[in-house]
């Protein structure tokens, strides 16, 4: 029977290289654990089933090993020169030893070490230290109550709230390892757009049970929370955060909180923004709502964060400077239990979006960065982009704010402006599908953001070798085509969907290329106030002739975008009108550009297609036939969106396609 997907990364498939083989088995005698802890054990427990099925081998876990060699020994050591939660692998006295300060860090160490196995690699020499760069490193669901997973597109909601807190779905256990696998050790279990019921008695006592299940893997639990709780659950007449019972009614539910859940990881708020509540609906700022939770959560660990996705309806202001506008003048006014969630696009998690101006803005706030994994504005889960090159963008823009190299990973690392607690998030793609992800490839996102959380340094290479191996196949050739699909994937997705820094409009289900459409629900959301089409020509003027957003950037930022004629392509129309026949760099006119990107971005999808069929061999067919099929869809709306943007355009721009590409019907 086929491979249904459902093990991820963590297959444990049969070690079949020989002398690799015999190697592992000189160090398999034992697995030493003197600790009494969970989340050991859980490491212990997971090294005997990789053990058992990378080598066929049931190997036992004693806690007296004495002078024993030949095992894999879980060490904890308080002299460890990593991070609390970074860990060693060595070969010392005669065994493999991982030993971290922390069991986390342990846990983590066994995951690199099985991996290490699982790619086959040798153990002669083996050393690895390694430590987290960030300290929250974490999934955001956007799951509801009723089952339904906001932008997901993988079946329903992971946690079945109707059966718990009796019914333990053994699937929690696998999503905690499989996170644990990549050093993630956060998770809010709950949509941003939050109910207020997650703050009732009945649902803590059911997410209390999630908990305990993550906490074996160093998990900690978090929950979005509705701004206006205390009014709409808790019966008081306001939710105003410097109402004395407001602030009671809050810590008091967090101390109801930590009566279920000792290690419970604190709140994500999402608020006066969408049409949530928030502290400005009682003329008080973000700061002063996100210090009142921090002063609830002064006894415990738990944290604040606050995200700054924020922007008004209004049809003449441009939202991408609205976050830098609300949050800077807040700078230093956050409690020390704060971090403030800055999504990876001033906008919303674009195709492809210049960094925000809110990084290297705020030295005195520890930013948190949100990526979204869930493939809202990249095909759902019928289109394959492979995302960590779109992350990477995102953490290697230098920022400029300390001169050179004041890259926007070191503002969310903390070493650039000294921030101990950093964070990031990943919006995730997951659900019931037995296949976690919908779209196979998928997989290699959540894996992708994983790995970026504990080491940005990684490259968007490695990450895809490593997963395509761990994943899909050990064949080299096939390996090759896969990683190569999965590296140009997304410039193939940004030349037909929005090609040059073209803004697309989102209406409705946030997939379909409608940019004549013009009713939205508020005046801000329709699609020419995204990319500003004209008789003219196209595109969003953010210089000082326009809204003169870049002026949020520094000086040497403004000086790569705010000319037109040295825009790098790619963000083009992000900052400037720019006329239809305006010559670009490319020697081809605007006009023409457009309609060369639009073209062949969607002629590139049957090369990935072909890519795909030459590693048909050596991949499971049920996964084969799963991607194939898949991609076959993403042609054919790769045409639809081409063609739609082109018609569109066409009417503005009053040209015909060029020679070569046939017109769209
Ligand atoms: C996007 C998305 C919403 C989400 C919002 C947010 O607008 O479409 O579903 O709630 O972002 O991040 O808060």
């Amino acid at each position: 029977d086929g491979d249904d997907g459902y093990r991820l990364w963590l297959k444990y498939e049969p070690v079949i290289n020989a002398s690799v083989k015999a190697e592992y088995l000189r160090f398999t005698a034992f697995v030493g654990n003197a600790s009494k802890g969970e989340i050991v054990k859980s490491a212990a427990v997971e090294l005997k089933t990789g053990l058992k099925n990378l080598l066929g081998k049931s190997v036992s876990v004693t806690n007296s090993f004495g002078n024993k060699t030949g095992g894999i020994v879980l060490r904890l050591d308080a002299s460890n020169d990593q991070q609390d939660e970074g860990y060693h692998i060595a070969l010392a006295g005669g065994n493999i030893v991982v030993s971290s300060k922390s069991e986390s860090g342990i846990l983590y160490g066994t995951f690199a070490l099985l991996r290490h196995m699982q790619m086959q690699l040798p153990i002669e020499n083996l050393k690895v230290a390694s430590s987290p760069k960030v300290r929250y490193r974490m999934l955001n669901h956007w799951d509801n109550v009723d089952g339904t997973v906001e932008r997901g597109y993988a079946g329903s909601s992971l946690w079945k709230w109707y059966e718990l807190p009796e019914v333990i779905d053994p699937r929690y256990q696998d999503y905690a390892r499989a996170n644990a696998s990549l050093g993630i050790n956060g998770t809010v279990l709950n949509n941003v757009n939050a109910s207020a019921r997650f703050m009732s008695q009945e649902y803590i006592v059911k997410v209390a049970a999630i908990a305990d299940v993550m906490r074996k893997y160093g998990i900690k639990t978090y929950l979005s929370v509705y701004f206006a709780a205390p009014k709409t659950l808790g019966g008081l007449s306001t939710s105003d955060p410097l109402d004395p019972q407001v602030r009671a009614w809050w810590k008091e539910k967090v101390a109801q909180i930590y009566k279920e859940i000792p290690d419970f990881g604190g709140f994500l708020v999402k608020a006066n923004s969408e049409g949530e509540p928030g502290p400005q609906d009682y003329g008080r700022t973000h700061a002063e709502g996100a210090n009142m939770l921090a002063e609830a959560f002064k006894p415990y660990e738990g944290i604040v964060i606050w995200r700054a996705f924020v922007y008004k309806a209004d049809p003449r202001a441009d939202r991408f400077k609205a976050a830098y506008e609300e949050f800077v003048p807040l700078d230093g006014k956050f409690d020390p239990k704060v971090i403030v969630q800055v999504k990876n696009g001033p906008i919303d998690f674009q195709p492809r979006e210049p960094f925000s101006p809110l990084f290297g803005n705020m030295p005195k706030t520890p930013l948190g960065v949100e990526f979204q994994i869930t493939q809202e504005y990249l095909g759902f889960a019928a289109h394959a982009v492979y995302e960590a090159p779109i992350f990477k963008e995102c953490l290697n823009s230098d920022t400029y704010v300390n001169g050179q190299g004041s890259s926007v990973a070191r503002v969310v690392d903390g070493s650039l402006h000294g921030y101990s607690r950093t964070l990031m998030a990943g919006v995730a793609n997951t659900g019931s599908d037995r296949n976690w992800t919908g779209h196979p490839l998928a997989q290699a996102n959540w894996y992708a953001f994983g790995r970026l959380s504990w080491d940005h340094e990684l490259s968007s290479e490695q990450i895809a070798r490593e997963w395509t191996a761990l994943t899909l196949t050990r064949n080299q050739k096939a390996a090759e085509s896969i990683v190569l699909l999965m590296l140009r994937s997304r410039e193939i997705y940004v030349d037909y969907n929005t090609p040059l820094g073209l803004s697309r409009p989102w209406m409705g289900v946030h997939f379909a290329p409608e940019p004549w459409q013009n009713k939205g629900s508020r005046p801000d959301w329709t699609a020419v106030y995204y990319h500003r089409a004209d008789s003219s020509g196209l595109g969003f003027d953010r210089t000082a002739s326009g809204s003169n957003a870049l002026a949020q950037y520094q000086p040497q930022v403004q000086k790569q975008w705010n000319n037109p004629d040295k825009t790098p392509l790619p963000y083009l129309l992000w900052f400037h009108h720019v006329r239809w026949d305006e010559k670009l760099s490319t020697g081809r006119t605007l006009w023409e550009e457009l309609c060369t990107r639009f073209y062949t971005g969607a002629d590139s999808v049957s090369w990935m297609r072909q890519q795909w069929d030459m590693a048909k061999g050596s991949l499971d067919e049920q996964i084969y036939a799963s991607v194939a099929q898949r991609l076959e869809v993403q042609h054919r709306e790769a045409i639809w969106w081409r063609d739609a943007w082109v018609l569109y355009l066409q009417t503005f721009a009053r040209q015909t396609v060029p020679a070569g590409f046939e017109p769209p019907r």
